[in-house]
């Protein structure tokens, strides 16, 4: 909470040279400083900073932006992590905006939590390192583990031991709090003496961090080999501790996972830590769990690229295995290593040296469609139907790839390695998504019923019908009653326009209407529901997640299915009626215009084009609305086909050999998916 007046004396004060100065030695050259690119990896200076504008830009990898941004993209801050940091460092006072009651209360307590956390940290280290117990069980343990002091304090390990060495005790000595050490999960309260007692004893601790490095949470393993021991025992969920949110590892691995644009995820906490102490500092574990979406997201703010290193064994082929589709969807690449059986992590950090762990990774790092096909391929040799199984289930996986263009280089890969048509493939894709979008609205749905009665008949309501509403002096007469200003909608992309229209066109005139496919070919071969020219849309345009780049069809497009959500079940004309009459009453006037032109018009242009005589439009709708939408992608492809050509020849001027393949990768990848576009659209 820092008000604007507090961020612009912050702003004020800051001298870029001065703050990525203390990261990257700069030059002075002429009016502007020189430094290497901290953002890729230069060899000579390519980045300019200039002080008066308060700017950076890197010539070379086209990163750019102001000091807020440089700390935030460098050092990983927030927004607000990066003016808090900024304001330490010019002196600069924050007044906070004034906070409720509630917001103070709430904003001290979770300090408080964090501040007994890190108390319990440095009570559990010290304990390791100076008393007797500690160093003869705890740290002769680490030392037999083969950690080094060194990693073991990087890591903040510690010891818990017993009586009379609680955690409870030194610390209610020490002035803390009873409820926050109970809510932080470090100590826990004896029914009826209200005696507190530890939550951890008698095991080694391993300190979880968050992102930015505060103590959040332990875990504690025994040293006991008795089984009916647990092996390890974890703080509980808590204000300050989401286990679902956190990975373990990722506040000392950030900066290199950044930097190697690469995650490597393992099991455990050795795992993590054997890992580091062999110079692969980029790796963080999901702590026995299964990885959840939102790790994958946290993961998601330092690189797109993920690889899965798990036992050989069965156990962390399935757990590998269940990672994936995960990780896929959330739209990252995905790699795996299988380590020899015997192995985990742990043991084979342990007795390789860093050259031959890099070595290992590198010749072992399959995709996961090569894991996956291996795998399942060893177990179905020559059994056909097996075959088919192992590849759908491939193909399911693909599906879950939320990127289009990432998903197509999958298709391929998949095509050749199976022999079959990517066109095929392509189908069943479609086919999947589908299936799982359905299912998604109707769960949906079901939630909705639950939880309010039936969906409100919703919409104004009260205004006339739309044939009532259509002027009979025309559309003009309408824009001079309409009320003052009109939003002002610009057309950002005229080419893109064109096609945006024409699929706004079919929603507010044909949205509700079913679609009646000759042959299913435009939509796979189980027809569950009839599909209305809206749904066809909807799911034709986020099969690819394309938005719509014209404010006022995206607005259009956006509201049209906001509104249906709520409309009352009914017949598809009168579902329509309602429609319109929504977007004709709206109280924005340039949008009721713009629906009011559309509404009037017949036919839209492209369509003409492809059609030489034309029957009633309602029955030519399961073949114009598909033309519309592909002709759609079709541009969408053409204009990222030509700003990826634009790139490609940037990159080869600039000779970077790197950025050179990946961009061709991407231009071939967008003419296959181009000519594919095309073939479709004349097979129309
Ligand atoms: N784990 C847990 N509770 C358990 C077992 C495991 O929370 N009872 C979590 C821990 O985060 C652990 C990870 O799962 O690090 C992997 O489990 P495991 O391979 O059994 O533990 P390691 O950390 O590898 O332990 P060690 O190598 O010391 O046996
Ligand atoms: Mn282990």
């Amino acid at each position: 909470m820092i008000d604007r007046a507090t961020v612009d004396r912050i702003l004020d004060a800051t001298r870029i040279e001065e703050v990525i100065g203390d990261f990257v030695s700069l030059r002075k050259r002429g009016a502007n400083y020189l430094g290497l690119c901290p953002f890729h990896q230069d060899k000579n200076p390519s980045m300019s900073v200039s002080s008066t504008k308060g700017i950076f830009k890197c010539f070379a990898c086209g990163k750019a932006g102001n000091a807020v941004s440089f700390l935030m993209e460098h050092e990983h801050m927030t927004y607000v992590e990066a003016l808090r940091y900024l304001a330490k460092k010019y002196h600069i006072e924050i007044v906070e905006k004034e906070e409720t009651p509630e917001e103070i209360e709430g904003r001290k307590r979770y300090e408080s939590l964090l501040v007994v956390s890190e108390y319990a940290q440095k009570y559990y280290a010290d304990v390791l390192w100076n008393t007797d117990v500690g160093r003869a069980i705890g740290l002769s343990y680490f030392h037999e583990r083969k950690f080094t002091d060194e990693t073991i304090r990087k890591f903040g390990l510690g010891y818990a031991a017993s009586r009379p060495l609680t955690l409870c005790n030194k610390a209610l000595r020490d002035g803390y709090k009873k409820e926050y050490l109970v809510d932080a999960g470090l100590c826990l309260e004896r029914e009826g003496s209200g005696e507190l007692y530890d939550r951890f004893f008698d095991r080694v601790m391993f300190p979880i961090h968050s992102i930015s490095g505060r103590v959040i949470a332990f875990g504690g393993r025994t040293l006991k080999a008795d089984k009916s021991v647990a092996k390890y025992v974890n703080s509980p969920q808590s204000e300050i501790y989401d286990k679902s949110r956190s990975l373990y590892g990722i506040f000392q691995a950030k900066n290199s996972i950044a930097k190697e644009d690469k995650c490597i995820l393992v099991e455990g906490y050795a795992d993590v830590i054997s890992m580091h102490q062999a110079g692969v500092t980029n790796v963080v574990a999901s702590s026995g769990t299964s990885l959840t979406v939102e790790q994958i997201r946290l993961i998601k703010r330092f690189t797109e690229k993920v690889t899965i290193i798990y036992d050989g064994d069965a156990a962390g082929i399935k757990a590998a295995l269940r990672g994936i589709d995960l990780v896929l969807e959330e739209g990252l690449s995905v790699k795996v290593v299988l380590l020899p059986p015997e192995d985990d992590p742990d043991t084979f950090a342990k007795s390789h040296n860093l050259i031959e762990i890099r070595e290992y990774i590198e010749e072992n790092e399959k995709d996961f469609i090569s894991f996956k096909s291996d795998l399942l391929l060893e177990e179905s040799e020559r059994d056909p139907v097996r075959r088919a199984q192992v590849i759908r289930d491939i193909v399911q996986s693909v599906s879950v790839v939320a990127d289009p263009i990432l998903r197509n280089i999958y298709v391929e890969m998949v095509a050749e390695k199976f022999g079959q048509k990517p066109e095929s493939i392509l189908a069943s894709i479609s086919q999947m998504r589908r299936a799982r979008r359905a299912l998604e609205r109707s769960r949906r749905r079901f939630d909705e019923q639950r939880q309010g009665g039936s969906p409100a008949a919703a919409g104004p309501g009260e205004g006339p019908a739309p044939e009532e509403l259509i002027p009979a002096e025309g559309p003009e007469s309408f824009a001079l009653d309409a009320p003052a200003q009109p939003a002002g909608y610009v057309l950002r992309d005229a080419f893109l326009a064109v096609s945006e229209r024409e699929l706004a066109y079919y929603l507010v005139k044909f949205g509700e209407y079913p679609m009646h496919f000759e042959s299913e070919m435009y939509y796979g071969s189980e027809q569950h529901e009839p599909v209305t020219v809206a749904q066809y849309i909807h799911d034709a345009l986020s099969d690819d997640e394309i938005v719509l780049k014209n404010d006022l069809y995206r607005t259009i497009y956006d509201r049209y299915y906001a509104f249906v959500a709520n409309l009352a079940e009914g017949e598809f004309t009168e579902r329509q009626k309602r429609v319109v009459r929504f977007f004709t009453t709206s109280a924005d006037a340039a949008l009721n215009q713009a629906v009011y032109n559309l509404i009037l018009e017949e036919h839209p242009l492209t369509v003409k084009t492809y059609e030489e005589s034309i029957p009633p439009e309602e029955q030519t709708l399961a073949l114009a609305v598909p033309k519309s939408v592909l002709l759609y992608k079709k541009r969408i492809t053409e204009l990222a086909c030509n700003a990826t050509a634009k790139a490609v020849n940037e990159a080869q001027k600039s000779g970077d050999e790197a950025a050179l393949r990946q961009l061709v990768r991407k231009l071939q990848m967008l003419n296959t998916v181009k000519n594919r576009l095309s073939k479709e659209l004349n097979r129309l």
